[in-house]
């Protein structure tokens, strides 16, 4: 196959799926792209699209002495974050969507993506980007298409799904592929120079059509709007998928733990988006836990499934990480800053003036001199007067999976790992405890349910608001909340061994303002009696919530965390509970009529609890 014949449009010979052939071609005659260009995911096509973007200034490529093989991306100021607001799932009826979900009937909604999508991609490329959510040919993976006008979208997708020509190997004439249509909404008129960072400020719409498992996104180029593999597919399309077939899609990191007599347990955590899931998988035990070791299977998405044995499995669908960049640094995080030494596309973090990169919290002392994520001249001083970031807070680095230096061994097993503990937590300055152990699966559902977080940067619009996300779950599950509350109790009936449940915060802050908890390796401590409750061996004192470790219950060799310091992040303040539970009921008022009885229950029983 010549070069030059892949660029006219025409399928490579490889390609003998007719079906895929003639639906590319209806969206190039709805598009109108100049060009198709179908990726093939080599090392050497990734080289050339880079070199192509570095010539448009879409890409820059880092010192090589600094940052090999790695390039940084600046979006366009408005185009930074996952848009909830702009989400849409469009299942035939509304209820079937339920109310947590934007709904537009499916009709209209098509209407309205024809008129969008006519000429969309006029004087642009419209890249052919095949790829698997989890292993090539398991049993257990998706293949999705995704038809996008991003050549940033290209090389994302390379390091973040397994992407490229063997896709087609396992399509045969006749695979099943998920239709992913992805524009940055930004039609080129000849000679019209393109913007460096092309979307489209006035409209933008990710389009979800759950019974035909279609995704359409249209007016930005970020993250989870424009990567579609991600929370589009494997989350949003998938979880229906998963309640159709009895299993599991979530938005959780997936690790192992082996502790000192080398024996291995793996636990999942779901975290709302910027709450910790990337870190914790890569955490590092720290000083007095020698001995003990966590390896990394996924940091954002988990498609779980229950296995012959009566336990539930899980895989992550993804190949690479899209991950916060500010904060992580050496000390917070070395696997993830060694992941991302090479081989890595930054976005919207700051330059140093030799070529590398920097955020806040990478160092103590920010350098002297930066140019910031807009490329604007930074300093201390300007950042100070201005109150302006040198990072965006929601700035990420995109790398391969195979980069991260705590990469467990099983990470590819189409058969996935046995998991031993569900955690759930957000982001809460109070109210919310380090830890606690759910009384049996319904009381872990009925937590993970009434989840609430602080909203962060990863969305647009209003931070620090405390919202409730149902199992961290509220922007990606494919239909009606309740009915996947139903679907998870019903997931425990169908197992003899359900993993145990747990409901953690780290972020509880005290009358400064400041962390209490130190968080990050030190997150091993609690891990550590996870894990051991798991195997039988910790003890734990029963409360209104569920059972919470003592303070001699932890392991505090190697810390200096005084047993009132820990009462403050374990503390339970009955006003803070009952004001919780009110947000509880308003979370069931909204999904009224959907709510398993199981929950309503639990939530009475609670109250009684509490009030003792
Ligand atoms: P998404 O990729 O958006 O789904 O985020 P995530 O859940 O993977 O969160 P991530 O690990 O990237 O962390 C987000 C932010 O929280 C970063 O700024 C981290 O430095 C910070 N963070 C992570 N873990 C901890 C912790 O244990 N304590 C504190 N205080 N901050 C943390
Ligand atoms: C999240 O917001 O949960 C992310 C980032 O993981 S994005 O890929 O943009 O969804
Ligand atoms: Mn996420």
């Amino acid at each position: 196959m010549s070069a030059q014949l892949n660029n006219l449009g025409q399928a490579p010979a490889y390609v003998k799926h007719a079906k895929l052939k003639d639906w590319v071609a209806s969206i190039a005659a709805l598009t109108k792209p100049d060009r198709i260009y179908w990726c093939d995911g080599s090392d050497e096509e990734y080289s050339r699209l880079m070199g192509e973007m570095c010539a448009t200034g879409m890409i820059k490529q880092l010192n090589p002495a600094k940052r090999p093989n790695s390039y940084l991306a600046l979006s366009d100021p408005q185009d930074v974050a996952r848009v909830e607001e702009r989400t849409f799932v469009c299942s035939e009826t509304q209820v079937a969507a339920g109310p947590m979900n934007n709904w537009v009937d499916p009709a209209e909604m098509r209407g309205t993506m024809n008129r969008l999508f006519d000429g969309c991609m006029r004087g642009r490329t419209m890249y052919v980007v095949p790829f698997s959510m989890g292993p090539l040919g398991s049993h257990i993976a998706q293949i999705g298409i995704e038809l996008s006008d991003s050549p940033y979208v290209v090389v994302s997708m390379k390091l973040m799904t397994r992407m490229g020509r063997a896709v087609y190997d396992v399509l045969g004439s006749d695979g099943y592929f998920v239709p992913c249509v992805h524009s940055v909404g930004a039609p080129l008129q000849p000679g019209q120079p393109g913007a460096r960072w092309p979307c489209n400020n006035e409209e933008k719409w990710i389009v979800h059509y759950p019974e035909t498992r279609e995704i359409w996104s249209f007016g930005s180029g970020y993250g989870g709007n424009a990567l579609l593999g991600k929370k589009c597919l494997a989350l949003r399309i998938a979880s229906v998928m998963a309640r159709d077939e009895g299993w599991l899609a979530e938005h959780m990191l997936i690790l192992g733990v082996t502790n000192p007599q080398g024996e291995k347990t793996y636990v999942t955590g779901a975290f709302p988006s910027a709450c910790g899931k990337t870190n914790f998988a890569m955490l590092v035990p720290p000083a007095g836990l020698e001995g003990w070791k966590v390896t990394t299977i996924g940091e954002d998405i988990a498609w779980i499934k229950p296995h012959k044995d009566g336990r539930l499995y899980a895989i992550n669908p993804e190949a690479g990480y899209f991950g916060v960049a500010p904060g992580t640094n050496y000390h917070s995080n070395q696997n993830c800053m060694k992941a991302i030494e090479a081989d890595t596309i930054f976005t919207n973090v700051a330059e140093t003036p030799d070529g590398d990169v920097w955020w806040e919290g990478m160092t103590d002392k920010a350098p002297p001199r930066l140019t910031d994520w807009q490329g604007k001249e930074w300093t201390p001083a300007i950042g100070k007067n201005e109150g302006r970031l040198a990072a965006h807070p929601n700035s990420r680095f995109t790398v391969a999976a195979t980069r991260c230096p705590s990469l467990d061994a099983q990470w590819d097993d189409p058969n996935g790992v046995p998991i031993s503990a569900f955690l759930f937590g957000g982001r809460r300055s109070d109210t919310a405890p380090l830890i606690v152990e759910s009384l049996d699966w319904e009381d872990g559902v009925y937590k993970a349910a009434t989840l609430g977080s602080e909203t962060t940067a990863a969305i647009a619009g209003k931070q620090g608001v405390v919202r409730r996300d149902p199992m961290a779950m509220i922007a990606f599950v494919g239909y009606n909340m309740g009915d996947y509350f139903k679907h998870w109790l019903k997931i425990g009936k169908s197992i003899s061994q359900a993993p145990k449940i747990y409901q953690v915060n780290w972020f509880r802050k005290n009358a400064e303002g400041k962390f209490v908890w130190p968080g990050f390796g030190e997150n091993m401590r609690v891990l550590k009696w996870v894990v051991e409750r798991c195997q039988g061996k910790a003890g734990a004192k029963n409360t209104a919530l569920g059972h919470t470790p003592d303070y001699t219950d932890l392991q505090w060799q190697g810390l200096d965390f005084s047993a009132e310091k820990y009462a403050v992040v374990t503390s339970l303040d009955k006003a803070q509970w009952q004001a919780e539970l009110a947000m509880h009921d308003e979370l069931f008022k909204k999904l009224e009529g959907y709510v398993p009885e199981t929950l309503l229950e639990t939530r009475r029983v609670q109250e009684t609890k509490l009030a003792a």
